[in-house]
């Protein structure tokens, strides 16, 4: 039954994880997946959720039962409010609902499995070019016609703003759109707060529909209500529109697969009835969602103490990637590379888009034994100040031969 089944290309990421691991060289780095790390190069469990873990652990009343089909609600709820904010009209008029999901590809991929039962637009989705590379695979996967909107313009090494109006207003109307709210995935170049505007008035003019994928709130400037500004500059424009959230970056909780998908409609009736879709729906793919991340993240959005001890915890993991951003920075301009960098230190978030070609991540990747994806996207978490030295010298030999 099975000999005429095609053998699948590996992921991209993953693929790079297990090709570090494999490799014996000292010096070898993995620039590859967006998992943070500290400047010893070890993963973070971030000390508030090491407290959440004492809490869960000695709650003599925690038992093994299945959660709600749509997620506890006091996570979903805590999770909501994260995104939209303590104070969001839509929130108090009943106006939003929400699904716990598997991480933030889960948010994604129920999202998308909703929309394809139920959402009568033009059929086609629209990705950032580049995004991560998950995107396609998960709306190709669910039947949408998968086209790109130009998002990163080589040649200025920043935001392609006027190509991403003219696609928005180009696309057949009732066309979805997924939008990276902050630290954007591959390139850490966002829009501005006046290009948002623009955005939405250009969204708003076609009658598209906005998929907002939001897995690095807190993450791209340190601070939440900043890094969710695009969300909400939306749901006050009157957008219905969907925010799938992850909790691995945030949290740390990469494993764990917590995640979110929130909805936002124009009344608390659709929304009772959109819910009970997604709850249809959740049960046919995974029935109940998995509890232990989501404990963790739930008992640190619902106590003021353990919060501000959150966003502290947040301050280090970006603090740690801007300063390894002027680092970076600092050795290519001693080394006088050929270039300019300054887009090392204006991206923002996880990654930056170094603008190394395929040829040179080669390279990199077999003289340097430093392992990044060849569009050149580098997790900044990688470096340390340990390597930033030795990676910086090899950026400037491939960009030199
Ligand atoms: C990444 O982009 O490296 C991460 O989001 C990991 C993943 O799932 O691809």
């Amino acid at each position: 039954v099975f000999n005429t089944v095609a053998q699948a290309p590996a992921d991209v990421i993953f693929s790079l994880t297990a090709g570090y691991k494999a490799d014996k060289h000292p010096q070898k780095i993995n620039v590859g997946v967006g998992a943070f790390r500290t400047d010893e190069l070890k993963p973070y469990v971030l000390p508030v959720v090491k407290k959440a873990d004492t809490i869960l652990f000695n709650n003599a009343d925690l038992d093994h039962e299945y959660l709600p089909i749509a997620g506890e609600p006091s996570y979903t709820r805590a999770a909501t409010k994260l995104i939209l904010g303590d104070n969001s009209p839509a929130i108090a008029q009943g106006r939003t609902g929400a699904v716990q999901t598997i991480s933030g590809t889960g948010a994604n991929h129920t999202g998308a499995a909703f929309l394809a039962a139920h959402f009568k637009g033009s059929g086609k989705v629209y990705i950032s070019n580049p995004t991560w590379a998950n995107h396609r695979n998960i709306f190709a996967s669910l039947g949408f016609d998968v086209q790109e909107y130009p998002y990163w313009h080589p040649a200025t090494k920043s935001l392609d703003y006027e190509g991403m109006i003219n696609t928005i207003r180009e696309a057949p109307s009732g066309s979805i759109f997924i939008l990276h709210p902050c630290a954007h995935n591959p390139t850490g170049v966002d829009p501005t707060q006046e290009q948002w505007k623009g955005i939405a008035d250009a969204m708003r003019e076609k009658n598209q529909f906005t998929f907002f994928d939001c897995a690095y709130q807190g993450f791209a400037s340190g601070d939440l209500d900043k890094d969710a500004w695009a969300v909400r500059y939306f749901v006050e424009q009157g957008f219905e529109l969907f925010v799938a959230q992850s909790f691995a970056k945030n949290f740390g909780l990469y494993g764990e697969r917590a995640g979110n998908l929130t909805f936002v409609c124009k009344t608390p009736e659709d929304t009772k009835r959109v819910l009970s879709q997604f709850e249809k729906l959740q049960r046919s793919e995974i029935s109940n969602p998995p509890a232990y991340g989501s404990r963790i993240v739930d008992i640190v959005l619902n106590d003021p103490a353990l919060y501000a001890e959150w966003k502290e915890n947040l301050k280090y993991m970006s603090s740690r990637i801007i300063d390894m951003r002027q680092k970076l920075y600092q050795h290519l301009v001693d080394l006088k590379t050929p270039g300019t960098w300054n887009h090392i230190v204006d991206q923002i978030g996880m990654f930056s888009f170094t603008g190394l070609k395929a040829p040179q991540v080669k390279v990199m990747i077999e003289k340097y034994h430093i392992y990044l994806t060849d569009n050149g996207r580098i997790s900044m978490a990688g470096l340390s100040n340990s390597n930033v030295e030795y990676f910086a010298r090899a950026v400037d030999d491939v960009v030199r031969n």
